[in-house]
């Protein structure tokens, strides 16, 4: 069965954020080492974007590489670099071919040159596509994106272009890294971890949360939609009452 057919395309999420979480697993249970994980997530990152701009989501953020990613092993943080690298220059024709716009969030500064600039390529070369905006969050961490957000507002405030009392949520919004997105309507993370990790803390503040044992190297365009059908069959309250919404 097609379970695309079983989505209303009239309330799909407008930004899905993903935890690409299992790929160590998948390849230890292969007898193969972490790093086989890694480069076979690509695939699952390929149907993933597909299967959602089949249903008009407008924004994918995925976690790539974490602040705390740092601390793995150097070959495997190595190797982790390099297949980015790559696979941004490989997939680069796909993105323009299917309208995908690249960009990314975290500490960008801190990734090896190398991939900052294929990065930079690949956003710039993808600026105007208009189908669906894939981020990669790389080297990003919540925590420190929300000190960064704090530094860049103190700022304003001292040289005197911000008043205290005009601070808002719309001013944190403007000063995260995501300043530019939707908030997170749907999170999903796959291999069976039901936590958050230091992604998106206040831009999840009402996502719908899913997860799945689905190993991410697995992950398919139809597990995205397993997700998306069951965002559709929650009542997002967001405070009010059932009667309320249904009203
Ligand atoms: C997710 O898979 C990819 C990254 C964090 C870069 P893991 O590498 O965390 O895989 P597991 O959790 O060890 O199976
Ligand atoms: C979170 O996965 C980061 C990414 C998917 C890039 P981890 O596998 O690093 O998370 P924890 O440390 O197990 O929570
Ligand atoms: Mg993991």
């Amino acid at each position: 069965m097609n379970k695309k057919l079983l989505i209303d395309l009239q309330n799909t999420p407008k930004h899905v954020a993903i935890i690409m979480d299992g790929n160590g697993r998948w390849a230890k249970g292969k007898g193969m080492n972490r790093i086989f994980g890694h480069r076979n997530a690509l695939t699952a990152i390929r149907e993933s974007v597909k299967a959602a701009s089949q249903v008009n989501i407008e924004a994918v953020t995925l976690y790539a590489f974490s602040t705390e990613n740092w601390n793995r092993p150097k070959l495997e943080v190595d190797a982790l670099m390099s297949l980015l690298i790559n696979s941004l220059k490989k997939e680069l024709p796909d993105f323009m071919k299917n309208g995908v716009r690249i960009n990314s969030i975290g500490a960008i500064e801190n990734l090896p040159k190398k991939a900052q600039k294929v990065l930079t390529d690949v956003i710039t070369e993808t600026k105007n596509n208009k189908d669906i905006v894939l981020t990669f969050a790389l080297s990003y961490g919540s925590r420190e994106e929300i000190v960064n957000t704090i530094k860049n507002i103190s700022k304003k405030v001292v040289n005197k272009q911000l008043n205290i009392e005009e601070i808002n949520e719309k001013t944190i919004n403007n000063h995260l890294y995501t300043f530019n997105l939707p908030d997170i309507d749907l999170m999903i993370r796959t291999s069976g971890e039901q936590r958050i990790s230091n992604f998106l803390l206040w831009q999840m503040a009402y996502a719908e949360l899913y997860f799945t044992n689905t190993l991410w190297p697995d992950f398919r365009e139809e597990h995205f939609y397993d997700a998306i059908i069951d965002y559709q069959n929650r009542e997002r309250r967001f405070g009010k009452t059932s009667e309320q919404i249904t009203e």
